[in-house]
């Protein structure tokens, strides 16, 4: 019996704001609906996953999902029980978990314990406790609720398809609030999983500033290094940092050589743990015949950042005779800066020469090592 997923992600998200939907804006790398799908396909008892998107919303979501395996998109209504419904009629599976896609971190567990339940009722879904005092409240604070015996309802809910179809064809109701009611009004059996706080919805912008808060509090930092050589060949000038230094000889170099960018690069990408410069972008290919090495380095950021990662720090030592690197160093930290999308003040450049000992020291080539800071979530 096949088990799919349903996202919906055809709201507008007003109490948000800002000018993309929430679903589709990027949380710690990844767009927020990129999040869910991720949580919910990556579980093993997931078969497929379908999403719910707004009529227009077409370029937006294919962008947040970037390549991942969703089928085709399913235009959703102007109430989220409408997009579920369209989901509904778009699907065909044994069970099914409606989620949110605006709460993007869905614990395996909450999956597993839904699954469970699905054996012996026809429908699961993750609650919370209640922890603050409940009143009603029409202008002037009125009467109290008791909140004993109170849940909060989370998503993903899990149900078998046809009672979930069945039950949605009965109801004559005004549009609820999620699936559980319309089973529940239909007489069947919804039973109750314990839910995660880390299913929480992003709703207003307060939520979402926690969320960013608890995601960064989580990261690990981490130490990348990175080191690389260039032979003097041929007339300058030398490329270092992304400058052009004058000088009278140029560096060898399938790209342009440049071994300072060269140097962070293999920090950043050893930091996550991602291979090297020459896995990433082989000196085979003619692709990069010439290249400007700044590709390389935004390639490596942008690697850290997808994970979820922030670039602290970079320290990078030039190990040569000459040319001089003082003059240059504050112009090859700007351009470092402005291509890793961090401080000035985040990057530092140094240099030294090896006293004329070694290849360095007989001017036949630069050397330069390199540190980067990042910090990492947790699970990579
Ligand atoms: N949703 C949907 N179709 C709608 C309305 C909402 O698919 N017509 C989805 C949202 O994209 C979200 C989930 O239902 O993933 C929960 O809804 P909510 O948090 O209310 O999101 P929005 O409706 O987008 O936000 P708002 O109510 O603030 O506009
Ligand atoms: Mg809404």
């Amino acid at each position: 019996m096949t088990t799919a997923a349903l996202i919906v992600a055809a709201g507008s998200g007003s109490r948000m704001g800002g000018d993309v939907p929430k679903q589709f804006r990027p949380i710690a790398g990844k767009a927020v609906l990129a999040h869910a799908v991720d949580a919910l396909a990556s579980h093993p008892a997931i078969d497929a996953v379908r999403i719910v998107i707004g009529a227009g919303q077409e370029e937006l979501a294919r962008h947040a999902l970037a390549g991942r395996q969703v089928g085709e998109l399913i235009t959703g209504g102007s109430e989220r029980a409408d997009s579920v419904r369209a989901g509904l009629k778009a699907i065909e599976a044994g069970k099914i978990l409606v989620h949110d896609a605006a709460r993007p971190f869905c614990p395996h567990g909450v999956i597993d314990r839904l699954l469970d339940a699905l054996n012996a009722a026809e429908g699961a879904v993750p609650v919370l406790p209640v922890a603050d005092t409940l009143a009603r409240a029409d202008g002037s604070l009125g009467e109290a609720v008791e909140r004993s015996g109170l849940v909060r309802v989370q998503t993903p809910q899990a149900f078998r398809f046809a009672s979930l179809v069945e039950s949605f064809a009965q109801w004559s109701g005004a549009s609820p609030s999620d699936e559980s009611t319309v089973l529940r009004a239909a007489g069947r059996e919804v039973a109750v999983i314990e839910g995660d706080p880390m299913l929480e919805k992003l709703t207003t912008a307060a939520d979402w500033q926690r969320a960013e808060a608890w995601l960064n509090s989580r990261l690990v930092p981490r130490t990348g290094l990175g080191f690389d050589v260039h032979a003097f060949a041929g007339d300058g000038p030398v490329m270092m940092g992304g400058i052009a230094v004058p000088h009278d000889r140029g560096l060898a170099g399938h790209s342009d050589a440049d071994v300072v960018l060269h140097s962070i690069t293999d920090a950043l990408l050893g930091a996550a743990a991602s291979g090297d410069i020459g896995q990433h972008f082989p000196p085979s290919d003619p692709r990069w015949q010439g290249a400007d090495s700044s590709m390389f380095l935004a390639h490596a950021a942008e690697l850290v950042r997808r994970a979820g990662g922030t670039i602290d720090f970079v320290d990078c030592t030039i190990i040569c005779e000459a040319p001089k690197v003082g003059p240059h160093r504050d112009a090859m930290r700007s351009r470092v800066a402005e291509i890793l999308g961090i401080p000035v003040g985040s990057v530092s450049i140094k240099a030294t020469t090896t006293e004329r000992l070694g290849f360095a020291g007989r001017r036949e080539g630069i050397a330069a090592q390199a540190v980067a800071n990042v910090r990492m979530p947790p699970d990579l």
